[in-house]
């Protein structure tokens, strides 16, 4: 079958090429799930004020599982990697003693789930920028892994965010606004249609009643038409 299209002929992917794609990415996502894992989550940023505590969230994953797994926390400060914290763990169960090297910095993963997270107290302007979790599983030819958490430090006092909250805020009062001014609109042109229709009911049904009066003759006429003058 040919492909037309605008009487152009259109070069058509045989099946082949899409057999060779699909197990090519197949090839490629078994290959991307074997390998050692950290993750920051889905957000991998945070915003905060200065002067609070805050968790760096890591986790691991590693389908063939760990040993003496390797783990590290680095700050990226001006340009160099200073290490935060470290240690290996031995087994998916068991509870790393954990190497700190910087201020105001908690271990508080325990390996509980996979989990390396680190809380960071009380936190300066100086803290902000890149928190690099890294791990190496010896298990996995020493295969390395790392995913970057940013931290964002901002002032308490500052005024873009309550900005963006007036401007969301008004945009959703303005939705409610326009949706109430639409509904008022709509049913005030409703009321106006109804009367309308009234009117012309009533037009209707005087002109039938000028029409009998000025006849005076159809009387059964006269009799049904007022009815539904009154409903
Ligand atoms: C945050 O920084 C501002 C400006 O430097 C300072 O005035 C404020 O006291 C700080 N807040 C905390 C909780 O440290
Ligand atoms: C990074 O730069 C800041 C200001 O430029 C400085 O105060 C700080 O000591 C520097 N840190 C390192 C590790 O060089
Ligand atoms: C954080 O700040 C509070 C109040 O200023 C203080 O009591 C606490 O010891 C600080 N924590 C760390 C880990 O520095
Ligand atoms: C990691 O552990 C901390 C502290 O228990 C918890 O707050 C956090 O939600 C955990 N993260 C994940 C991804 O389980
Ligand atoms: C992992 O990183 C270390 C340095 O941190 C390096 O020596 C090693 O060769 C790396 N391994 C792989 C498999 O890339």
């Amino acid at each position: 079958m040919e492909v037309q299209w605008a009487g152009v002929e259109v070069p058509r992917m045989g099946p082949q090429h899409t057999a060779v794609g699909l197990i090519f990415s197949l090839l490629l996502g078994a290959w991307y799930v074997q390998g050692l894992e950290m993750s920051v989550g889905k957000i991998p940023f945070l915003q905060a004020v200065n002067g609070s505590t805050v968790l760096l969230p890591c986790t691991y994953l590693s389908c063939i599982g760990i040993k003496d797994l390797y783990f590290s926390w680095s700050f990226n400060e001006n340009g160099t990697m200073q290490k935060v914290c470290d240690s290996y763990i031995v087994s998916e169960e068991s509870k790393p003693e954990v190497s700190i090297y910087r201020e105001r910095v908690e271990f508080i993963g325990k390996n509980i789930d996979r989990n390396v997270s680190i809380l960071l107290w009380n936190i300066t302007f100086e803290d902000a920028g890149e928190w690099t979790c890294f791990g190496r599983n010896p298990k996995e030819k020493g295969r390395n892994h790392s995913t970057i958490f940013t931290l964002i430090v901002v002032d308490e006092l500052r005024v873009v965010d309550n900005t963006l909250t007036i401007i969301i805020a008004s945009a959703v009062g303005g939705g409610i606004a326009g949706l109430m001014a639409f509904m008022l609109l709509k049913n005030f042109t409703l009321f106006v249609l109804a009367k309308l229709e009234e009117k012309n009911k009533e037009c209707l049904v005087t002109s039938s009643g000028i029409d009998n009066t000025e006849n005076g003759l159809s009387g059964s006429k006269a009799d049904s038409k007022p009815t539904p003058k009154r409903k």
